[in-house]
Parts: structure tokens; sequence; C-alpha cells
């Protein structure tokens, strides 16, 4: 079962709307999402408590520090939203079962420098140095009228990351989670199509994680020769119901 989690240290990054997008387009794609959230702000539930019940389900699932829960057997996808300024053992602990990790980051000094810092403890943990986890990143919140997306590109790909393109800033945004909604599940007009376009590169390179049929983008390896370890302390924060004995 993927497991996706969105991280970033830095508050108000874009964690939870990357959360609910990527859980709105899995359940577009006819899979059963569950969208946990060990944030505090309970951002995600309170969203998907406005949701309308036509539109693909997506389960909630509040995460409870600390304890390792059990998901409904019919679930197929879990995303998990996190709170700003997780590091070190909840951070351990989220990775410990995620199959990929996406990192929302702005386009400021403070968001780079606070994302390359969360980025290299992402690389320290061994779920991904072993490759087990994938890292992508990208961009929120880019204003292309004020800020040159070649900025972050450059910064990116000096840092060694997986960029997976930048999301425009759009009041779409907003007003749709206010509406328990995201883009893909608003009416394809000019407007969404042409923020949809942005989507592209990260979804591409969801899809193989997720298992999903289509066109597999290149991942990035972050295989290193070092040999992955498993720190037994770090018990999954995801785990599947074991299957009854005969
Ligand atoms: N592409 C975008 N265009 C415009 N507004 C956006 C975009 N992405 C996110 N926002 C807005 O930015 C704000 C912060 O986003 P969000 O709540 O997703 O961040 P977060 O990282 O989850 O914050 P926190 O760390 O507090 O949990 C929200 O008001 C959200 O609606
Ligand atoms: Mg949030």
């Amino acid at each position: 079962m993927p497991v996706i989690a969105i991280v970033n240290r830095k508050g108000g990054s874009g964690k939870s709307t990357l959360a609910t997008h990527i859980a709105a387009w899995l359940a577009h794609q006819g899979a059963s999402v569950l969208l946990g959230d060990i944030d505090r702000q309970q951002s995600v539930l309170s969203w998907l408590k406005r949701r309308d019940p036509d539109l693909p389900a997506i389960t909630p699932w509040t995460v409870d520090r600390g304890h390792i829960l059990k998901k409904p057997p019919s679930i197929t996808h879990v995303i998990l939203d996190t709170p700003g300024g997780i590091h070190g053992f909840e951070l351990a602990k989220v990775v410990m079962t995620a199959d990929a990790v996406v990192i929302p980051v702005c386009n400021s000094l403070f968001d780079r420098e606070s994302a390359c810092r969360g980025h290299a403890e992402l690389l320290s943990l061994p779920r991904v140095s072993s490759g087990r986890c994938a890292l992508g990143v990208v961009g929120m919140r880019i204003d292309s009228r004020v800020q040159s997306t070649q900025t972050l590109r450059d910064w990116a790909g000096a840092q060694g990351m997986n960029f997976l393109g930048e999301l425009g800033d759009a009041p779409m945004y907003v007003s749709g989670l206010e509406n328990g909604r995201t883009l893909f599940d608003l009416p394809k007009d000019i407007h969404t199509t042409d923020l949809l376009k942005d989507w592209k590169p990260l979804l591409q390179w969801l899809r193989p994680i997720a298992r999903l049929p289509g066109r597999a983008a290149p991942v990035i390896s972050l295989v290193h020769s070092r040999r992955a370890t498993t720190n037994s302390a770090f018990g999954p924060l995801v785990s599947t119901p074991s299957p009854p004995s005969s």
C-alpha cells in the first residue's frame, strides 16, 4: 500500500494544500484513499468535513502520535499531512512507512534555507538513503509575475534535489479548500486547465510510486552505497492488519 507523506518544517509552506490535492487526485483515479493528519491543527480534517459527499471519497484518519494505528483493509493509498517543525523522532516515524516524501517549498530565502535543512535530515534517514522512500521537491505559490521560477529550479538543482515543478499562486487553491474541494474536483475550464498543467511533473513522478498505470517519470535515485539499517525503536506509523491465521 503506497504511503505518501508531505513534509516541510516551515509553517505555511503548502503541506496541507498539497496533501489534500494528492489525496483528491488519487481518489479521482479510483483509489481508496486515507488522508492522515498528524498536524495538531487538523487542517485536512476540517477540509474533509466540508467535502461534498458526491465527490470521490477520501477517508479521514487522525494519526495518534506515538501509536501504531491499523488502517481499514479497504484502503489502497495513504496520504499523510504533517505539521510544521517536524524533525527528529517524529519525522523518522513518518518516513519509516513512507514510499515517498514530497516537500513543498515557497520561493524565499528563508523558505529555501529551511527546506535545505529539512531535505538534509530526510537524506540522513536510512529509508531515504537506501532508496526505499523517494524524495521530491515542489515549488509552491509561485507568482511568475514577480518571481523567476528559475531561481527555485537553480537552487534545487544546486542542492541535488529532485525538483518536480512549481505550482502557481492562485486564489482558486484558497477558495477550493474553503469548500472541501481541490483543483481536481473543479469543472475543467480554462482556469483550472491552466493551473493543472503545473501538476504534470509531480503526478507523473507519483504514478509509479502510487502504482497507477501510466508512463513513469525518470526517478532520481538516492541510493547510496551505505546499506540501510533499521532502528527498531521506530515503529511504523502505518500498519496493515495481518491476514487471519488459518
Ligand atoms: N498555490 C497556492 N496559491 C495560493 N494560495 C496557496 C497555494 N498553496 C497554498 N496556498 C495557501 O497558503 C496558505 C498555507 O497553505 P497550507 O495551509 O497548505 O500550508 P501548511 O504548510 O499546511 O501550513 P501549516 O504549516 O500551518 O500546517 C493557505 O492559506 C493556503 O490556502
Ligand atoms: Mg497544514
